[in-house]
């Protein structure tokens, strides 16, 4: 059983990779944590609680709220892409009472991280803000969890927001600057993986009519702003870096040393490895595990 927490921005592409994680044999989300990007954090709280309201997972996950903005610079949001509310601005969401728990999602990490240890996944969907923090509150604790796989940085390609930053990194530098010096097992899904896992709206249009109802229904809907975006074609960041939580072997990877720039620029520098790169992806092996599971 691969037992995971993950940490997101939700998010038309976190959307997705939650419904991946959910629609997994063997996998238990056991927390979500949510944290500011594509849009400031209580919205990203509200479309966390919309998704679990249309899935229903079992088990319900805990879920915890947390930074509401980076460590040391204004936030930047992503609305432009994912729409006005994150999530394809498609105004009529049944509403939801978005309720986190008592915790917040620092203290939340941490415990699932001292509980857990070896046995957890941890993936991070979003800027690093969250797992810097827990990072700091228990630094032996979050050495201790088997996995890190964070979605983020563009390291021998072009970035999405600057020509050299990709979107999660220039967020929050400091916080991936942190976690990259934190002496995690951190497993980095970069723009140079995600770019090659795409899909057109066709495949996903034939995928869930092939099971029609309300998800279906709804992902349709929620992903139409991204692919008029895209020109069609949906990069799939954040699922990736599920597909790498639950099967490393859907990519290739590379230990490598990077330090991050004042713009969240990802840069390889010499000396030892502080972490591993997705560099190849099995694309059509994904993408088809992808369409079967959300
Ligand atoms: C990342 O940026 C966000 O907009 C996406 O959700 C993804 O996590 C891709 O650069
Ligand atoms: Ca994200």
């Amino acid at each position: 059983m691969t037992l995971l927490v993950i940490d997101t921005d939700p998010g038309v592409d976190d959307a997705l990779a939650l419904l991946l994680a959910w629609g997994s044999p063997g996998v238990r989300v056991e927390a979500i944590t949510t944290v500011a990007g594509n849009v400031p954090l209580g919205q990203c709280t509200v479309n966390l609680f919309r998704l679990l309201a249309l899935r229903r997972p079992e088990p319900w996950p805990l879920v915890a709220a947390g930074a509401e903005a980076p460590l040391a610079r204004p936030l930047k949001t992503a609305e432009g892409y994912h729409g006005a509310d994150g999530l394809g601005a498609l105004g009529d969401w049944p509403e939801v009472e978005a309720r986190p728990g008592p915790s917040g999602a620092v203290e939340l990490l941490v415990e699932k991280a001292r509980h857990h240890g070896a046995r957890l996944t941890l993936v991070a969907l979003g800027p690093l803000t969250n797992i810097a923090l827990a990072c700091e509150a228990d630094p032996a604790a979050m050495r201790r969890i088997g996995r890190v796989v964070a979605m983020g940085g563009a390291v021998d390609v072009r970035g999405n927001v600057t020509p050299t930053a990709e979107f999660n990194v220039h967020v929050d530098p400091e916080a991936a600057a942190r976690v990259l010096d934190a002496g995690l097992s951190l497993d980095l899904v970069p723009l140079d993986a995600t770019r090659r896992a795409t899909v057109t709206r066709a495949e996903l249009e034939r995928a869930l009519g092939a099971r029609p109802g309300p998800v279906a229904t709804r992902v349709l809907a929620f992903t139409r702003h991204a692919f008029a975006r895209e020109g069609g074609r949906l990069s799939l960041h954040d699922p990736l870096a599920i597909g790498a939580a639950i099967d490393e072997t859907l990519m290739e990877w590379e230990p490598a040393r990077l330090t991050i720039g004042s713009d969240g620029e990802t840069r390889r520098t010499p000396g030892p490895p502080n972490c591993r790169v997705a560099v190849g992806v099995d694309t059509a092996r994904f993408v088809r595990l992808l369409l079967e599971r959300l």
